[in-house]
């Protein structure tokens, strides 16, 4: 398989199309596969290298506006789409002439012509001296390629290919926009770089194929052949999640979280750091550019591939710009398995030092319908599943022979060095979390809100998984009167306990609302500051 970017590859691609062979070149797009397309044995090359169905017809690109005379009948119409779009990511489906061969157009007696815009595609189709049929370079069923490697890693070390002209990356990154004008109305097949509103300036009752955002209905006809067949799939399970930036991160990191699985996440850049570390994160472009999403999709979805991850979740908003093209591509790499967060249940987290009344609060919001998650409890109930790994690490002398556990022996030797405090940390933190996340994941399923609260609501970094964070205030005096009453210590002891605390300060700074909690006359205007609150943040979707 040659490769190259020089005048003598070009020459060489150029030949190999002349004599019935098949190369990948770039265009502004993607990478194409080419053939001659008037040379029915040439084009049938391009299905078995790809494993494409005989069923879906190519697009036929051509490099003088003249040459669309002599292979579809062309309209006043197609010849002002031609000079508005063309050179460019453009196609437009028209009668076809018989020259084309029916291979070319899967039967139908029309045919895609495009006259692309890159240099290097406009050289190959001249020196080829003929129409050059191409599909997206990738096989069949995967991420269309934007960048050599991508040819390389589905058809390198095989014949299938003759070779492959490097052009760098892909202008657009994704496919040109389809349109069929040989029907009344014209319709949009497939959306790419120039918008509907582009094309609306011409053709202003242009329909949207529906198979643009939705799945065929069983027994539908597909317009376009290619919307039919699953496409731009990952190899790994895919799922597609609506709702905003929190919503999503929440939902994403408590199924990761849940389980042992390995999965990854395709999101906008400014959420990547909304993400628990056990995901692999790779963002693909700012949620408010479309531009530089379209440019990355592929080649993300090509990189999970190589990463062998269980499952992958796609961030996707849609709109009716290069959005719209985005979206239709990434719900088709989902396979429409898509999930709207936006109305998933409240999760809170609530922090607060000792005496602050912390419980107080959570009894509060448990009467308006939260599941409370202690995750103080939790860490108690754990120990079974834990301790193996804690034997591992600990030996056995941390459980008696009764076989349960000696809670000071564990205190004693855990807190005598921070290494052991880290360890015996990661284990019960990762138990832990894969509890809190799979009760936040029955919840959801129930519609019921969550509370999280205890110790490893930061530490284990259950913060991850609320959408607001409560802090409970109230000054050092109240708390000190409230811990010496109720545990019956004294005020040395106390101070010494509240010492180890964190600093109200930080827990402050993490959190959203502060409820404050200092005088009990105080409570009953709080709690209903606190319902307000509740209500804001439902609506806040
Ligand atoms: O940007 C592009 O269009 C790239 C580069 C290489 O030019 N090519 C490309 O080709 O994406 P392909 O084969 O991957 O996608 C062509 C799409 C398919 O969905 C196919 O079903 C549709 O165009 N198509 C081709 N001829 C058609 C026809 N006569 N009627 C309806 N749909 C057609
Ligand atoms: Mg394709």
């Amino acid at each position: 398989m040659f490769i190259g970017s020089d005048n003598n590859t070009i020459k060489k691609a150029a030949e190999t199309i002349k004599s019935g062979g098949i190369v990948a070149f770039p265009t502004e797009t993607v990478y194409g596969l080419g053939a001659d397309a008037l040379n029915p044995e040439a084009v049938a090359e391009i299905f078995k290298a790809k494993g494409r169905p005989a069923d879906n017809p190519l697009i036929v690109h051509i490099a003088e506006l003249d040459d669309i005379n002599k292979i579809a009948e062309v309209s006043p119409l197609a010849l002002k789409l031609a000079e508005k779009f063309w050179p460019g990511p453009f196609t437009m489906i028209l009668p076809k002439k018989d020259c084309i061969p029916d291979i070319v157009s899967a039967g139908l007696p029309t045919v895609a012509v495009r006259f692309p815009s890159h240099p290097i595609a406009q050289r190959l189709i001249r020196e080829s001296g003929c129409p050059i049929a191409a599909p997206s370079a990738n096989l069949s069923g995967s991420p269309s390629p934007t960048r050599v490697e991508h040819i390389i890693n589905d058809y390198g070390g095989t014949e299938k290919i003759a070779g492959v002209i490097d052009g760098g990356e892909c202008f657009c990154g994704l496919e040109s926009t389809v349109i069929s004008i040989a029907t009344e109305p014209a319709v949009l097949l497939r959306p790419g770089y120039i918008t509907p509103k582009q094309i609306m300036e011409i053709i202003p009752d242009l329909q949207i194929s529906d198979a643009v955002k939705e799945r065929l209905k069983d027994g539908e006809k597909a317009l376009s052949p290619g919307m039919k067949h699953r496409h731009y799939a990952p190899k790994s399970p895919t799922e597609g999640i609506v709702g905003n930036s929190e919503k999503a991160a929440i939902y994403i990191n408590a199924v990761c979280l849940a389980d042992d699985k390995k999965y990854g996440v395709m999101c906008y850049d400014e959420e990547a750091n909304l993400f628990s570390d056990k995901l692999t994160v790779i963002p693909y472009g700012k949620e408010s550019n479309p531009t530089e999403q379209a440019a990355k999709i592929f080649d993300v979805l090509r990189t999970f591939d190589s990463l062998n991850t269980d499952k992958i979740f796609i961030r996707l908003t849609g709109g009716d710009g290069i959005e719209l093209a985005v979206y239709n591509r990434l719900i088709r790499a989902c396979d429409h398995n898509i999930t709207n967060v936006s109305n998933n249940p409240l999760v809170f987290g609530v922090l607060g030092l000792s005496g602050a009344g912390k419980t107080t609060v959570c009894e509060y919001l448990k009467a308006e319908g939260f599941d409370h998650i202690d995750t103080d409890l939790i860490s108690r109930e754990i120990v079974p599943s834990a301790k193996k790994e804690l034997i591992n690490a600990f030996s056995d002398i941390i459980f008696g022979d009764d076989g349960e556990l000696n809670r000071s022996k564990l205190a004693e030797i855990a807190f005598s060095s921070s290494e052991n405090t880290q360890t015996l940390n990661a284990i019960m933190h990762k138990y832990i979390m894969t509890e809190v996340a799979d009760r936040i994941l029955t919840n959801f399923r129930n519609g019921v809100p969550s509370l999280i609260d205890g110790a490893a609501l930061l530490e284990a970094k259950a913060d991850l998984l609320c959408d607001r964070i409560i802090f409970v205030k109230a000054s050092t005096n109240t708390r000190l009167n409230r811990v010496i009453s109720r545990d019956g210590i004294d005020e040395k002891k106390a101070m010494q306990r509240f010492a180890r605390q964190q600093p109200e300060k930080v827990l402050e700074e993490k959190s959203d609302f502060i409820f404050d909690n200092d005088s009990d006359a105080n409570f009953h205007e709080e709690t209903k500051r606190l319902k307000k609150y509740i209500s804001d943040c439902r609506k806040d979707v």
